[in-house]
């Protein structure tokens, strides 16, 4: 039994976070092997406290011991240095924003689709109203760069947000959601022509020196299409989940699947599916599936991920998305309000239990309430909803 041989061993432990192996990872500090064939291996941890400890410590034992000649395993841990965590972060494609940005943000959502004109955009800003109107802290980030139309749905003018005495932009606020967008910094109407790497560096901008403060849930509107934006968010954002939104009909399900897989390519994980424009109702009671029907269950079923919301066409919405007053506001009652209000309900149900931090026992800041618990992540089942 060489060296080697415990190293090709140890390819089977996988960080469970990271979902790679130790030995990929570079996390297997050192292997020593004495010749009454006990074997000690110290693992290096992102963090002393890591939770997944305890993991490593029967994993190790366990393939270690599976080879021949091996009497005993020692287990030793301990954690990586600020350079060999900055190494790991390259590794992991996650060098892009420094550590402890966005680091009091719960849910990072980006909402996109294939193409435009589907709805991103109007969903998000009344998603994160919604969100909001019951109680949880969100902020919708702008990052379709070239046509950003967030300011507008939420009635905010290109008026340049204000900075900090800290030197961060602190975002506007409509009906309690923070708001970035590119929007808010140039002539209103101004068209942008944006190059990879100065799109690259505003984006990161935009999350790094932004104060969005503590927030649940941060909503980013995605440009149509696939591409740049995406890749870029992927690496600054690896934590963030998907929210495809689609059409009813077949020819739309088939460009929304296109987004989806450029999340899986860039490995983000695609939480659910929004159906937008499905059906109408005249006033009259008649009903007319205007985008044809069923597409975004089908796309739900075939991404086995939750449909989370299925929202008619209704003019009201059209208006106040004009008008710049988010409906699930202005009028909760309409159908396509209520349908949102039931996806952003939807979104609260897919994010992890928090757990209540104690109180600091000098009286200190404490955090209000977090949102409500709520179950584990939804698979490949739709939610209810009429
Ligand atoms: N369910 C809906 N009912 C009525 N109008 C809608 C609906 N969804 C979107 N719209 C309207 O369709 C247009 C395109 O929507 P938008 O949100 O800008 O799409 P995207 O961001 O995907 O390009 C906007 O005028 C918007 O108000
Ligand atoms: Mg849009």
């Amino acid at each position: 039994m060489t060296k080697d041989d415990v190293s090709k061993a140890l390819e089977a432990v996988i960080d469970p976070e990271l979902r790679r192996s130790i030995v990929e990872l570079d996390m297997v500090r050192s292997i020593d092997i004495s010749p009454n064939g006990v074997v000690d291996v110290t693992v290096s941890l992102t963090t002393a406290g890591c939770p997944v400890r305890s993991h490593f410590q029967n994993s190790v034992a366990e393939s270690v011991s599976a080879l021949d000649g091996v009497s005993h395993v020692n287990v030793y841990f301990d954690v990586l240095d600020d350079s060999q965590k900055e190494a790991l972060a390259r590794k992991l494609g996650r060098g892009g924003l420094p550590e402890g940005s966005l680091a009091r943000v719960g849910n990072v959502w980006c909402v996109g689709s294939g193409k435009g004109g589907v709805g991103k955009s109007t969903l998000t800003a009344n998603l994160a109203a919604a969100l909001s109107a019951e109680g949880h802290r969100a902020g919708v980030l702008d990052a379709d760069v070239w046509g950003y139309s967030i300011p507008r749905m939420y009635g905010l003018g290109a008026t340049r947000p204000p900075v900090s005495a800290e030197r961060k932009i602190l975002p506007h606020e409509a009906c309690g959601v923070k708001v970035m967008s590119i929007g808010f910094f140039l002539e209103e109407d101004a068209a942008v022509v944006w190059r990879g790497p100065m799109l690259h560096k505003a984006l990161a901008q935009f999350l790094q020196d932004v104060d969005w403060g503590e927030l649940d849930h941060l909503l980013i509107d995605l440009p149509p299409g696939t591409g740049d934006v995406s890749m870029t968010l992927a690496q600054l954002l690896p934590q963030a989940r998907f929210l495809i939104v689609t059409t009813p009909q077949p020819a739309a399900q088939k460009v929304a699947r296109r987004a989806a897989e450029m999340a899986n390519k860039v490995s983000l994980e695609i939480a659910g599916v929004i159906e937008n424009m499905s059906g109408f109702t005249t006033p009259t009671g008649e009903r007319y599936q205007i985008f044809g029907e069923g597409g975004g269950q089908e796309l739900a079923d075939e991404l086995d991920v939750p449909l989370i919301g299925k929202v008619p066409l209704t003019i009201p919405l059209r208006e106040h998305a004009d008008s710049g007053v988010p409906l699930v506001i202005d009028d909760p009652d309409d159908p396509a309000a209520q349908a949102i209000a039931r996806a952003a309900r939807g979104i609260v149900a897919m994010t992890p239990i928090k757990l209540e931090m104690l109180p600091l026992a000098n009286g200190g800041p404490t955090r209000s309430a977090p949102t409500p618990p709520s179950g584990p992540t939804p698979v490949g089942a739709s939610l209810p909803m009429a």
